[in-house]
């Protein structure tokens, strides 16, 4: 069954309120089409979208502290109490040094978080997969956000992300449709990781129910 994250970022029609709406229709869709749909939420809309759904919930991000004096810092432990399963790490959006990237998913595992770690390329995706993630996702930074998936534009980069990387790989950027889904699937991957394909759409329902025909 193909993993399909959204990540919600901080997109309006993703925050607060509307989060918790968009969640819900996820875990409705997940369950009508027995699909494994998850969704990645600000640390700030994690309880109240735990609270509201059971598919499971990510933090978009966990920073690699322990309790204590950390101002303003989100605590891993804090997170999985809100409800969160996992966390993704190093997104292009929130990009990690090495060392903070391996003291972050040391944190997030002893909390009880699953761990995404995102990768700009496959290389860097194969040198992350030696953290032992549940998943690598590769984003090439130049088609998040836009029109055209990496599944359309860049095929090959999934092919190499699949030889190069010791774990089981998302993809994603520009995903918006089941073909999109589809291709990715074929070549290798496990799922997609996507956002402003359902975050952004006129029609929410709609657009999710283009990525679970594939
Ligand atoms: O984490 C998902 C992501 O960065 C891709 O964004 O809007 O291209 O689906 P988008």
């Amino acid at each position: 069954m193909a993993v399909i994250i959204i990540n919600f970022k901080t997109y309006p029609q993703a925050t607060g309120e509307n989060a918790v709406r968009l969640a819900e229709l996820c875990q409705e869709l997940a369950d009508e089409h027995d699909a494994d749909i998850r969704v990645a939420v600000q640390a700030a809309d994690l309880y109240r979208v735990s609270q509201a759904v059971s598919i499971p919930v990510y933090a978009e991000h966990v920073d690699p502290i322990d309790p204590g004096r950390n101002t303003g810092f989100i605590l891993p432990e804090a997170v999985k109490a809100e409800g969160a399963a996992g966390t993704l790490l190093n997104h292009s959006e929130h990009r990690l040094e090495r060392d903070v990237l391996e003291r972050s998913v040391k944190e997030a595992k002893d909390a009880g978080l699953k761990v995404v770690i995102c990768a700009a390329t496959p290389e860097e995706g194969s040198e992350v997969a030696a953290l032992q993630p549940e998943f690598v996702a590769v984003e090439p930074p130049e088609l998040i956000g836009g029109e055209v998936s990496v599944s359309a534009a860049e095929p090959e980069i999934i092919r190499k992300s699949v030889e190069l990387i010791d774990a089981p790989l998302l993809v994603g950027a520009g995903i918006h449709t089941g073909e999109d889904v589809k291709v990715a699937l074929e070549l290798g991957a496990v799922g997609v990781l996507l956002a402003s394909g359902v975050t952004k759409a006129e029609d929410p329902k709609k657009a999710l129910l283009a990525l679970l025909d594939f």
